[in-house]
């Protein structure tokens, strides 16, 4: 019998196996919409039961001998072509800070509690006035991204709602538990890979100012997680093969 996870991966493979990155450029790949549409509507079903995933797991190695990470971390599948992972938030504070996708496409579904995600969108061709440049030291002008806050999204495990992002809109977000704890799954394609050479920035989004009137968000790249860690819990649902 074949398994709703073994279809979400075979589907993610017919989308994503065409998808080529050139030189760690933009990719300008159109997704098939029909079989995109499909996939999010496959996604969104995904339970817990699904990946066999344990609750008792996500809280058992959270005792004062040995505390473990804020965020635990499940590799369900990866090859070249995409990744399938799950997101364990083990407390309400935990979070994964602000981090762009380099040229990927991501799909983003919360099989336990709630999550909320914050995303941006990145905008090309625009110059840091001098009221944003003043607020950074001069080493990291260049680090300065400019940005459309497009929002908050709060996706809860029932609402078989699927957060996107591409490569270009929704490329940065941030994403944190807003119940006790909250596991969520995404697919990301191309997927952070040594063979697709992809590495990802973090970001702080502090440097806004008001006097300027517009509507950009200047974002801070950085390469400080900001306290971020995971620890891995192994995946034991069904054998995968695409
Ligand atoms: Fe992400």
């Amino acid at each position: 019998m074949t398994t709703i996870i073994q279809n979400v991966c075979k589907i993610s493979q017919n989308i994503f196996s065409s998808f080529v990155r050139v030189n760690g450029q933009k990719s300008m790949a159109i997704l098939d919409e029909t079989n995109v549409s499909t996939l999010k509507k496959l996604f969104a079903q995904l339970t817990l039961n699904d990946i066999h995933y344990d609750l008792d797991e996500l809280s058992s190695l959270n005792n004062e001998c040995t505390p473990s990470a804020p965020i635990t971390y499940t590799s369900i599948f990866q090859n070249q072509f995409f990744s399938l992972t799950v997101f364990g938030f083990r407390k309400q504070s935990s979070r994964i800070p602000l981090h762009d996708h380099p040229c990927m496409h991501g799909f983003i579904k919360c099989v336990y509690g709630s999550i909320s995600i914050k995303s941006y969108t990145i905008i090309d061709n625009f110059s840091a006035p001098n009221e944003i440049l003043n607020k950074v030291s001069e080493s990291d002008h260049h680090c300065l991204v400019p940005s459309i806050y497009v929002g908050e999204e709060i996706i809860t495990s029932d609402d078989y709602h699927v957060g996107t992002l591409t490569p270009i809109d929704r490329n940065i977000h941030e994403i944190r538990p807003i119940t006790n704890s909250a596991i969520m799954a995404d697919i990301i394609s191309p997927p952070y890979t040594e063979l697709t050479n992809s590495y990802f920035y973090f970001f702080i989004d502090t440097v806004y100012d008001e006097r300027l009137d517009r509507n950009i968000t200047w974002l801070l790249r950085t390469m400080d997680s900001r306290d971020y860690y995971c620890d891995t819990l192994i995946y034991r649902g069904p054998n995968i093969l695409v």
